[in-house]
Parts: structure tokens; C-alpha cells; sequence
């Protein structure tokens, strides 16, 4: 009989009742100077799911996010073991990249199931990464934090904000209307994607890195920091080392994805005016975790919510404006004074989400509003002040 070991990874690299398999696992795993001791130590294995690469830009920065997340696995007693991610990258891939959100979950789900890992951080960025690894961690349930790259910093052209995805509906309008020379299209297009990180906007991945914190699978303050701030490598070393400890205290997905952090996922969606890919890529996490978000629950939940995050596209700031601003924490912490949100549910913080949001506040009311004074109030109130619904 197998002895009971307090890691699946030791099962590989130490299993007394099978000396010869953990010989042979050891074995190539010490072929790059990694030692026996290190892998029969029984510290906790943490995968670190490398989603960044030629082919996937808007998670490059991953590159150096994964070695500040290695550092803080170390840093905690953990051994950190990085490994690929199926590439998805929205807009370069012909002619979609919505297959390749399954595709990767499927890998993911694989790569966790079957090698010695006994956490995980998932890196994420583009909309999809973010989404296959939610996917893929309610389905394996390993303790599991996200790492989010963060936006690119905002993107400026002839003094005014640039945002990717929005400038080239405007760069366009100039072109066709002989505004702008090809030469200005060009430019402006560029201009609106001025560094490492993913759109800047509050597109799919802006929206999915926020749902991912308001879910709770994310450090408290982390989805907006934006990929070239320090902030966001020390935020990498925080998370591999919040990932020992999770796994350490085997707090799992599924004790923190609930159907109550679904729903402040759904309010927190509406305030932030998220995009509306969040529908199915969020019911799809739901109906992995086993969980279902019909359509009444989101238009009993999320319906209802005032607008108050003034972010392009429908606004007028971009993400690094948005951390700066307080970032999710302080629009959850707005939705949570108005009483609007579960502050019990659980985060990868191993705290409730009201502790977490204790002392986030507004910092600039242009770019979140207060609750009270929102960019739009909830559409029930927009028909002369009467209910829509009974209009
Ligand atoms: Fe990848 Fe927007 S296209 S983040």
C-alpha cells in the first residue's frame, strides 16, 4: 500500500513503495543540476503556467513576471516548475481565437492532472488565457492563484489618449474622411499600444483580469496594475509566494468559487462596464465549477448596477488611469458600502473579500465615480425615471 504522503509530487520523487519509478523521476529531473535532496525535501511543487511568447505579445511580460513569481515560490519554501501555455492571442490568429480558449483549458487541465504539481499560478492576460485557466482550475481544483500581466500603460497621439481597440475606430473615421494621411493611421494605431501588456482598454482582458480579482482567484488590487510598473513584478513575487501558502493551507478553487462570488463577479462586471464576452466566458467557468448563471440571475444581479468606472470604450480613461484610480478594489468597494456584494466569499488571499477591501477607496473621481454620482446610472432609471420594466 502507497504511504500517505502530504504531497501528490511526492509520489513521484519519493514514494518508498515504488523506488524505481521515483528513481527514474528523479532522475530527469535532476539532469539540470536540480539535487535529490531539493526533490524528496516534501516542499510544495507550484507550477507556473508560462503564457507569454512570440505568438502570444499581449502576455510577454510574463517573461519576467514568472521569474519574480519564481522568486516568491522560493521565497515561501516552495519549488517552482514552469511550464508552456497553448498560445492564444485574439486578434492574430486567423480566423479566431475562440477555439484556442478550450484548447488550452483542455491542456491546462491535463498538464495539472497528470505531472507533479501541487499549486499552481496561472499567468494571464489576453482575453482567452485568462479564461482557460479559470477553466481549467475549477475542473482540477489544485490551489490555484492568477496572475494577471496587466495592462499596457496608456497610449497618447496628438495630445489625446490613445486606447487600443478604440483609436483605430477613430483613426479610421479620420482616414476615410481625408483627415488623417496613411502615414497619421499608422502612427495613431501604434501610439495607442505603447508597451508590454494587454489592451489598455476595458476590453475582454482588462474585464477578465478584473472578474478574475472579483472572483477572488487574484491578490486584492493586482488585475490593473499595469504590465511596466515595478509594482507589477513585486505583485509576481507576492502571488508565487501566496501560492506556497495556499497550497500549503490547501485552499482550493472550489473553496473560493462559489456561487456567491459569481454573482459579485456579475455586479463588479456592470459597474466596470466590462465587456459583454464576459456573458459566455463567465457562465462557461460557472458551468465548470458546476454552477449556473441563467439569464435571470444576470439581469437580477447585474442589471441593475450603475455604471461608475469611466474607461474607454465607453469612457474616457485607460487602465493605468484605472489603477491609479484604486482599480477594482475600489469600485468593489463602493458596490460593497452600497451593499450590493458578498463579502463573505472567499479569496486567494485566504481572507473574506470584505477584508480584503478594507482601506481601498476612490483616488480620482474622474475615473471612478462614487457610487452615488455614477458616469451612467442603472438602466432601469434611465427611462424618465421610471421603471423600465413597468414602462
Ligand atoms: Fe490580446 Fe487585447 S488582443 S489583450
Amino acid at each position: 500500500m502507497a504511504s500517505k504522503l502530504r504531497y501528490r509530487s511526492q509520489y513521484w520523487f519519493n514514494d518508498p513503495s515504488n523506488i524505481e519509478a521515483t528513481a527514474l523521476y528523479c532522475a530527469w529531473h535532476m539532469n539540470d543540476g536540480s539535487t535529490r535532496e531539493e526533490l524528496q525535501s516534501g516542499k510544495p511543487i507550484i507550477g507556473i503556467s508560462q503564457s507569454g511568447s512570440d505568438l502570444t505579445p499581449c502576455n510577454k511580460i510574463h517573461r519576467q513576471t514568472v521569474e519574480a513569481a519564481k522568486r516568491g515560490v522560493k521565497d515561501a519554501g516552495g519549488i517552482p516548475f514552469v511550464f508552456p501555455v497553448h498560445p492564444i492571442r485574439e486578434s492574430t490568429r486567423w480566423p479566431a481565437a475562440s477555439l484556442d480558449r478550450n484548447l488550452a483549458a483542455m491542456a491546462l487541465i491535463e498538464i495539472l492532472q497528470e505531472y507533479p504539481i501541487d499549486g499552481v499560478v496561472f499567468t494571464t492576460g489576453c482575453d482567452g488565457t485568462t479564461l482557460a485557466s479559470l477553466m481549467a482550475a475549477v475542473v482540477v481544483n489544485l490551489p490555484a492563484i492568477v496572475l494577471s500581466g496587466g495592462p499596457m500603460l496608456n497610449g497618447h497621439f496628438e495630445g489625446q489618449r490613445a486606447g487600443f481597440g478604440t483609436t483605430i475606430r477613430e483613426a479610421r473615421r479620420r482616414l476615410e474622411a481625408g483627415q488623417w494621411t496613411e502615414s497619421q493611421f499608422f502612427d495613431a494605431i501604434v501610439a495607442s499600444a505603447p508597451s508590454l501588456g494587454h489592451c489598455n482598454t476595458m476590453g475582454a482582458a482588462l474585464t477578465m483580469n478584473s472578474v478574475s480579482e472579483a472572483l477572488g482567484m487574484s491578490l486584492t488590487g493586482s488585475a490593473a496594475i499595469p504590465a511596466a510598473y515595478q509594482e507589477r513584478l513585486q505583485n509576481a513575487f507576492e502571488t508565487g509566494k501566496r501560492a506556497v501558502e495556499l497550497t500549503e493551507q490547501n485552499i482550493r478553487p472550489l473553496d473560493i468559487l462559489g456561487r456567491e462570488a459569481f454573482e459579485n463577479a456579475i455586479v463588479t462586471l456592470s459597474a466596470i462596464g466590462g465587456s459583454s464576452s464576459a456573458h459566455q466566458h463567465l457562465t462557461a467557468v460557472a458551468r465548470h465549477a458546476g454552477i449556473d448563471l441563467p439569464d435571470a440571475l444576470w439581469m437580477e444581479k447585474g442589471y441593475t448596477v450603475p455604471l461608475i468606472a469611466n474607461l474607454q470604450p465607453v469612457g474616457e480613461f485607460l487602465g493605468e488611469d484605472f489603477h491609479r484610480a484604486g482599480g477594482v478594489p475600489a469600485v468593489m468597494a463602493e458596490l460593497c458600502k452600497a451593499g450590493l456584494l458578498n463579502g463573505n466569499s472567499m479569496t486567494v488571499g485566504g481572507r473574506p473579500l470584505a477584508a480584503c477591501l478594507k482601506g481601498h477607496a476612490i483616488k480620482d473621481e474622474r475615473v471612478i465615480r462614487p457610487f452615488g454620482r455614477p458616469l451612467r446610472a442603472a438602466p432601469w432609471q434611465h427611462v424618465n425615471g421610471e421603471d423600465e420594466a413597468g414602462a
